[in-house]
């Protein structure tokens, strides 16, 4: 069975259009907020190998079948895996992945907004000068007050949830193709700006040498669940929302090529994140295992420092905001998409209902960090345990299940007809890689974490 169906939703208008949109997806809050602080909390270098190992072996395999089963199947994750599941002759039961997805979205939603929103806080804490010329202890009061106000922080995530209703409400060629067409260059550059004032520091070669002088002592079960956790987080994997980006994919365009140009993108964003900013915590003196407010302490130090330093920082945060909203427009897609098959509501109800659910969810993590730091579940507060739970579990056991069923379930006739305009020694590379080497991977890091290994 090698025919071929379209989407009801519509499709990409080009190859370059599913790059932007997928990149879109990848490249957001995980790059430049998360990667930086995990890495500070688990040592650096040795840190970083194992991520990069983990995008290479585990990422980008399971990119590359996410794509070929939304693309495949033509649908949300959970109708897409229940088709397919049909067509393989296999359990209905699979589109339970798809359900898994569906809820792994929302939860990280939830919180992704909440920092978005401290990010465009910080888009006029800019505007009006608030970092100009300030030292390390001007910049940590000011993420304090941030994190002592729910006010605060609830209008930011109200502000940036309604964005996201609003650009997803208006569906895949209007709203998710024009907001990222812009965002990649302008990323890249503000970067480039922050990587050469990092240089200016005195701490560039400390900070360089955290980042990439591996110390494997610094190594534990957690640690590598944690750097294979967030590889899944930053490449959007696990969760479906590559699987909804790939069911509008043109059948002409080569997976393959594409999953290794955005992962690569990805991977630029988030070493230059951190490249920018560790030179800055040793400058300063600042604490390296700081956790979410890193960015927040560090980054406005340089803005408030360098030469332009005014205007760049409104941008670079405003940026930030447009890549988190990148990403979470395809957060909630997978949501979205279900709601408007299965239950005949229109797509602006659709979005109404998944973001108002979102908003409320998202008060715990607000809450976490005041007036419930000390309400603690398995030793966690309200937002590391939603964290947790999405990047370390939810997502690599999504991983795990599109991994078995692109190697295994699938017929390989029809894995190979979707990457078909891939290279063959390609194909063959996937073929072993997402049959044993990812599931495996994954498996024996829940076996370690569990303490059987
Ligand atoms: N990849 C995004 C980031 O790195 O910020 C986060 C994300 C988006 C995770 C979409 C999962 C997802 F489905
Ligand atoms: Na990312």
């Amino acid at each position: 069975m090698t025919q071929t169906k379209k989407s009801i939703h519509g499709e990409w208008s080009s190859r370059f259009a599913f790059i932007l949109a997928a990149t879109g997806s990848a490249v957001g809050l995980g790059n430049i907020w998360k990667f930086p602080y995990i890495a500070g909390e688990n040592g650096g270098g040795a840190f970083v190998i194992v991520y990069l190992l983990c995008i290479l072996l585990i990422g980008l395999p399971i990119m590359i079948a996410e794509s070929l089963i939304g693309r495949r199947g033509r649908q949300s994750p959970i109708n897409t895996m229940s088709d397919l599941a049909d067509e393989a002759n296999a359990d209905p039961r699979w589109h339970y992945v798809g359900w898994l997805g569906v809820i792994a979205g929302f939860l990280i939603l939830s919180y992704y907004s909440v920092i978005a929103g401290w990010g465009l806080s910080y888009v006029f804490k800019a505007f009006f000068g608030g970092f100009s010329g300030a030292d390390g202890t001007t910049i940590k009061d000011t993420f304090s007050g941030l994190m002592n106000s729910p006010p605060q922080q609830i209008f930011w995530h109200s502000i940036f949830m309604l964005a996201t209703m609003l650009v997803v409400s208006k569906g895949v060629a209007g709203g998710l193709e024009k907001a990222v067409r812009f965002l990649m260059p302008g990323l890249f550059t503000i970067l480039m700006l922050l990587v050469a004032y990092a240089m200016t520091t005195g701490a560039y070669e400390q900070g360089i040498n955290f980042l990439f002088n591996p110390d494997f002592s610094k190594i534990t079960g957690q640690a590598v669940l944690t750097a294979m956790g967030h590889a899944f987080f930053t490449l959007s994997l696990g969760m479906g929302a590559i699987m909804v980006y790939g069911s509008y994919l043109p059948n002409s365009i080569s997976i393959t090529r594409t999953s290794i140009l955005i992962a690569g993108a990805d991977t630029a964003v988030a070493l230059l994140a951190g490249i920018a900013i560790f030179p800055i915590v040793f400058a300063n003196n600042l604490e390296i295992a700081a956790g979410p407010g890193l960015i927040f302490q560090t980054l406005p130090i340089a803005f408030g420092n360098m030469t332009g330093g005014w205007l760049f920082g409104i941008l670079f945060f405003v940026l930030l905001v447009f890549a988190a909203l990148s990403s979470s427009i395809s957060l909630i897609e997978p949501a979205v998409a279900w709601l408007v098959e299965n239950k005949a509501v229109d797509r602006k109800k659709a979005c109404v209902w998944a973001g108002l659910a979102t908003w409320v969810i998202g008060l715990g993590t607000v809450f976490s960090f005041n007036v419930w730091s000390d309400f603690k579940i398995f030793d966690r507060t309200i937002f590391d345990l939603l964290d947790y739970l999405t990047a370390n579990l939810l997502l690599p056991i999504g991983g795990f299940c599109v991994a078995v069923f692109a190697g295994w379930i699938m017929k390989p006739e029809d894995s190979e007809h979707e990457l078909r305009s891939s290279r063959p020694i390609h194909y063959q590379i996937w073929w072993f890689l997402v049959r044993y080497v990812s599931p495996a991977a994954v498996f024996l890091v829940f076996l370690n974490v569990v303490g059987v290994l």
